[in-house]
């Protein structure tokens, strides 16, 4: 049996490297799979948020899924800290997890900066968390962007190690899903960097409140190089931004990589723009009109919300029973 779980931190300007590296991918597996998609507030905690906007955040994720396309009567839709139990395993598994394995996390190095040691602790155990949150469900398969991948793999590690120690086959060992031409959604003004949400430029990145105005501009405005675009996917090597383009218009439209090159071959730039910004106005335009709909109705995400969790609750019930009975816990 698969079960599908993912999650998405609500720390604001939800992009299209969110949308097209996850939410995208959760609305098509949705379809034929169990599926539980969980705002990670926790993880959210581990670089200072503004605690007044924290929760018009965390709706904002909320209804960015749900407009998205997520069917919240089928799927989980819940934020992280309404089930207790993931806090509860990822203190297990800082205990399973070895400091060797932590050290090695890209994203710690780059969030943490310069001043690691300013960094907060929870930054740095943040893949523990990461992996309760998948293992607290016996999840089985997680879409994420390209950038996750390394946290899944130390998910895999803490499932091998606890179910080694506690001599058990209790967590599945997951599977990572790295689906589409834009896994790894690039800066719109610096092809070798990743499109994100802490970016100081908002011409970085589209956000999927922008206008169908600001999208154009961001897309007109984003960096190319002087060539025409290519005949060929090998031609696209060296020449990141248009690899980054052409991959946002391939997952846009639901066409591979190669089969975009082939309809813009040879051509310039301001012609692939602008077909690439018809399709990006069209999808982003509809979900951004349905986000700030469902967002002016708070109380409707906040329901949607606790109903989710209290049937997450009632899944990590029991295999909490199980990490407790296999770890030798007292309970009562
Ligand atoms: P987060 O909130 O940074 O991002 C949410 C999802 O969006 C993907 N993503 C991208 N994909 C393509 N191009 C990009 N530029 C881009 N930027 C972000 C991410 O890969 C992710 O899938 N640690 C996770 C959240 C998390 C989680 C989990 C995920 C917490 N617990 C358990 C899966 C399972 C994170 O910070 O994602």
């Amino acid at each position: 049996r698969k079960l599908i779980f993912s999650g998405m931190q609500p720390t604001g300007n939800v992009h299209l490297g969110n949308y097209l590296g996850a939410i995208r991918n959760w609305v098509k597996l949705q379809k034929d799979y169990d599926c539980i998609f969980c705002v990670v507030d926790l993880h959210a905690l581990t670089m200072w948020q503004e605690p007044a906007m924290m929760a018009a955040q965390t709706r904002e994720v909320a209804a960015a899924l749900i407009a998205s396309g997520i069917d919240t009567d089928h799927c989980l839709l819940f934020n992280q800290s309404m089930n207790p139990d993931h806090a509860q395993l990822a203190w297990i598994f800082n205990c399973v997890a070895r400091v060797g394995w932590m050290n090695r996390m890209t994203q710690f190095k780059e969030k943490a900066g310069k001043d690691r040691e300013r960094a907060s602790l929870g930054l740095y155990a943040y893949p523990a968390l990461m992996a309760a949150d998948i293992l607290a469900y016996k999840a089985t398969h997680v879409p994420v962007g390209e950038d996750q991948k390394q946290h899944l793999e130390l998910t895999r590690d803490i499932a091998i190690k606890f179910n080694h120690d506690f001599e058990t086959e209790l967590f599945p060992i997951c599977e990572p899903l790295i689906l589409g031409p834009a896994a790894r959604v690039m800066s719109l003004r610096d092809g070798t960097r990743k499109m994100s949400k802490s970016d100081p430029s908002e011409q970085a990145r589209i956000t999927l409140t922008d206008g169908p105005d600001e999208i154009a501009q961001k897309i007109r405005r984003a960096k190319t190089d002087p060539e025409p675009l290519p005949e060929t996917a090998e031609g696209l090597d060296g020449r990141p931004e248009a690899a980054n383009l052409l991959g946002i218009y391939a997952a846009l439209t639901d066409k591979d990589l190669a089969a975009a090159v082939t309809e813009f071959a040879g051509q310039p730039f301001s012609a692939f723009k602008a077909a690439l910004t018809e399709v990006a106005v069209a999808e982003v335009g509809r979900i951004g009109t349905e986000m700030k709909r469902l967002m002016a109705d708070p109380g409707a995400v906040d329901a949607i919300l606790h109903r989710g969790a209290e049937k997450a609750r009632a899944m990590s019930a029991p295999v909490m029973a199980e990490v407790y009975a296999a770890m030798g816990l007292l309970r009562p």
